[in-house]
């Protein structure tokens, strides 16, 4: 809510200014949610993500110097970062989020000045709702805004998205990033990662709204496992296309094309849940459109079980969530989103008990585990904004 972000703004901004002694530019860049379709982006696919009112907050000033003064609020840990010297990768995880996009604006032409910044965010980190797009996507608009650089929405983008390829070693897709720039408030945004065409789409579902159930279990650790996955499905397309030429990516692959060549059992099974997932995107815009929440609820269910079972990214915390609320009538559908390994499952969830089923998945996990589950409400903003 827009609460949220008022509290988040104030205290970047007082903090700025008590640091640096200067009235900074203020931007925020939200976090995201992902109904269905993991792992498709990547892959040419489709995606069904919203921006949410939890995100980063960065406050900048110029100094008038050659050095950018980078500062985490959360950690309260500072990087300086010369600007004669090339950028190369920092040792602070944070940091090199924002060396990335100062990388990646250099590399454009960009003519960089030094300046000084402080960040804050609300979004749990680990929790699978792209804590670090937010900070690339708040960083490039602010560094952008603040040299007075115009740079159209799409280049943001990707700028941020190669910062995380060259500098976070995440050979992600353009789903986490998009959504942090282009969410529509009370929207949820489908995409197509092929041509980016998108279309926002009401996430208005009668009698049924979205929760969000935290692991707590940090997925940092599947960033190699990740990677991993894009390439057996690369290694999916080349085998395709020694018989079916026209598939340039898996998108364009069909089950019945997978069944006639041989692979690799482990490639068969990540281009066959890519395959099936692309085809669930594709019906759950249809039924988000006419705000049909079971049948969007039975997709979810069926995303988790290939997410779980043939492109293996699960863990036991989230098919235990999973499992648990399909015994639930409120659960219409529940999934893990993101990356996996860790970190959410999203779950559409009727008004009716709503609180009830909230709590039986509550403590059934907390005996299962031994520790709190994170439960968090969330609402579709929009993207990335100058605030005023
Ligand atoms: C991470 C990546 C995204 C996407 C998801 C899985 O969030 O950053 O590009 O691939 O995982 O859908």
């Amino acid at each position: 809510m827009k609460n949220n972000e008022n509290e988040l703004n104030r205290k970047v901004r007082n903090s700025f200014e008590e640091k640096f002694s200067q009235k900074p530019l203020l931007v925020h860049a939200p976090g995201r949610i992902n109904l269905i379709g993991d792992h498709t982006d990547y892959n040419n696919g489709y995606v069904l993500p919203a921006a949410i009112d939890r995100g980063i907050t960065m406050a900048l000033a110029k100094n008038g110097t050659d050095t950018c003064r980078l500062f985490s609020l959360d950690l309260k840990d500072m990087q300086e970062v010369s600007l004669n010297t090339g950028f190369i990768r920092s040792d602070k995880g944070w940091a090199n989020y924002i060396i990335g996009v100062l990388d990646g604006l250099n590399s454009r032409g960009t003519r960089l000045e030094g300046f000084d910044a402080v960040f804050s965010g609300n979004i749990p980190i680990g929790s699978g709702l792209s804590s670090s797009a937010a900070l690339e996507c708040a960083a490039v608009m602010g560094i952008s805004e603040l040299l007075g650089e115009s740079l159209d929405k799409e280049e943001m983008i990707h700028i941020a998205q190669e910062a995380e390829h060259k500098f976070a070693g995440v050979n992600c897709g353009i789903m986490d990033q998009f959504s942090s720039v282009m969410g529509k408030e009370g929207h949820a945004i489908r995409l197509d990662c092929e041509s980016l065409q998108h279309e926002y789409l009401p996430l208005d579902i009668k009698n049924a709204g979205l929760v969000l159930f935290d692991t707590k279990v940090s997925h940092s650790l599947g960033d190699s496992a990740y990677n991993q996955r894009r390439m057996e499905c690369e290694t999916g397309v080349s085998v395709l296309r020694q018989f079916f030429p026209e598939v340039r990516s898996l998108r364009d692959a069909d089950a019945e094309m997978l069944e006639t060549v041989e692979m690799p059992e482990t490639v068969f099974r990540r281009c066959l849940y890519v395959i099936e997932e692309n085809e669930r995107v594709v019906k759950a815009g249809t039924y988000l459109k006419s705000g049909l929440g079971k049948e969007l609820g039975k997709l979810m269910f069926e995303s988790h079980d290939g997410l779980s079972g043939l492109y293996e990214v699960s863990c036991p915390e989230l098919d235990h969530l999973v499992t648990e609320a399909k015994k639930l009538p409120q659960f219409f559908g529940s999934r893990m989103m993101g990356g996996g390994f860790g970190g959410c499952t999203i779950n559409l969830i009727s008004d009716e008990g709503r609180e009830e089923g909230i709590e039986k998945i509550r403590s059934s996990f907390g005996q299962r585990f031994g520790r709190e589950l994170g439960v968090y409400h969330v609402q579709a903003v929009e993207g990335a904004h100058v605030v005023t």
